[in-house]
């Protein structure tokens, strides 16, 4: 069920984003319930998804560890408690300040996502006198069926190590002092629906896996990354993700040993159904063949409809139970692609009422940007509202 508090909105100058903190609770709840069924399983929180401060500190509560991918990241999540050794640091392009950081820090590990890359650490690690964990990270080339700009695991996209070298790549580690390799990372994309596509990554760890054992070496900890999807066309239905059947899946396909730790890096799944994007309407105005609802947030406040061409869902707070009509739902920005939905069934809608756009929770708030000179929207929790 969706539950906002629209009369408590009323007064609030809009755009902002709300977050419900009980739903988040309660995602975090089944998340860790799920995974006290399998004891070799470890979630760590994708940050880049959402990396407001409160949601952090629910999460962090929650017992999770937390995926960073930049100095900024790491720096916000040891504000907020996170432990060091609950850190993992990816990213394609580390600067030489933030590995320095992930090192003073002495975070559990860096996802490595290149030999260059290894070598710049271990460097700075002889620079700076210690050592560190190292996962590799893995391009797997496989195809996830997402949205082609949140594919990350097939030949042509940047990330990883090419799976046909990651044998020479722990040959050359072998050699190297400062570093330990601990283990495997995969991260194939994001929005991913379909368990199949999981399955996939599965098999191509195994084959790995085995072919690494044949040589003498079992890793201690498996990164698979995260991706888990959501559903953006009924939220009210499926606010909680299935994390069972995710779980499960991993536990049957992926061939780990009882003394393998398996790592999940889960951002989307945990936080977009409990943000809401509140704007309100300022225009709605009859165009030569469209009819447009113009609100007051835009492109610059949830850029994933321009970006991705991604549909969130739309309601009408003021109105619920009006007549439909048809509107292309716009905002104010100086782009054609500022569109959150076209021909959008809607409630009738005026200027001033209040529209929800819901599963924002997500890549929202995280990737807003000031463009046009806009401000920045605020945020809220629930108990900013007395819920
Ligand atoms: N691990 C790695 C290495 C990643 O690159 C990502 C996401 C995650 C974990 C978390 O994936 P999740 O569980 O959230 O799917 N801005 C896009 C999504 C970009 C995802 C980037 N990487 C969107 O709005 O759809």
């Amino acid at each position: 069920m969706i539950n906002l508090p629209t009369h408590s909105f009323q007064q609030h100058p809009t755009p902002f984003y709300y977050y419900d903190e009980e739903l988040l609770r309660a995602t975090l709840d089944e998340l860790n319930r799920q995974v006290a069924s399998h004891p070799n399983f470890i979630v760590h929180y994708a940050a880049k998804a959402n990396a407001n401060i409160r949601i952090l500190e629910i999460i962090k509560e929650a017992g999770l560890g937390v995926d960073c991918v930049s100095g900024g990241e790491i720096e916000t999540a040891l504000s907020v408690g996170f432990k060091p050794e609950k850190i993992v640091f990816a990213g394609v392009g580390k600067s030489d300040w933030e590995i320095k950081l992930a090192l003073e820090n002495n975070i559990f590990c860096f996802n490595v996502e290149s030999i260059e890359e290894m070598e710049v650490i271990e460097l700075l690690c002889n620079e700076m006198n210690c050592t560190t964990n190292v996962c590799l990270r893995v391009n797997p080339n496989v195809a996830a069926h997402t949205h082609k700009k949140i594919t990350t695991g097939m030949a042509e996209n940047k990330f990883g190590i090419p799976i046909d070298c990651i044998w020479e790549t722990i040959e050359r580690m072998q050699a190297i002092t400062h570093l330990r390799f601990i283990g495997l990372h995969f991260h194939i994309g994001s929005q991913i629906v379909e368990l199949n596509d999981f399955r996939e990554l599965c098999n191509s760890a195994n084959n790995l896996l085995a072919f690494l054992k044949e040589r003498g070496i079992e890793p201690e900890h498996i990164n698979v990354g995260g991706g888990l999807g959501i559903d953006y066309n009924n939220p009210e239905e499926h606010i909680v993700p299935d994390f069972k059947a995710y779980f499960d899946t991993y536990a049957k396909e992926l061939l780990y040993n009882a003394k393998q730790k398996v790592h999940f890096e889960l951002g989307r799944s945990l936080v977009a159904q409990c943000g809401f994007l509140i704007s309100r309407v300022l225009y709605v105005k009859q165009g030569q063949s469209k009819q447009f609802l113009i609100l007051d947030a835009g492109m610059n406040d949830l850029i994933r409809p321009a970006m991705y061409h991604a549909k969130h869902k739309i309601i009408n707070l003021s109105n619920p139970l009006g007549t439909n009509e048809v509107y292309d739902v716009v905002g104010p920005v100086c782009e054609s692609s500022d569109v959150f939905g076209n021909d959008v069934v809607l409630p009738q809608c005026h200027r001033g009422h209040l529209i929800a756009i819901c599963s924002a929770g997500a890549y929202g708030e995280a990737m807003a940007s000031q463009y046009n000179c806009r401000a920045l929207a605020k945020s809220y929790l629930s108990e900013d509202f007395n819920i």
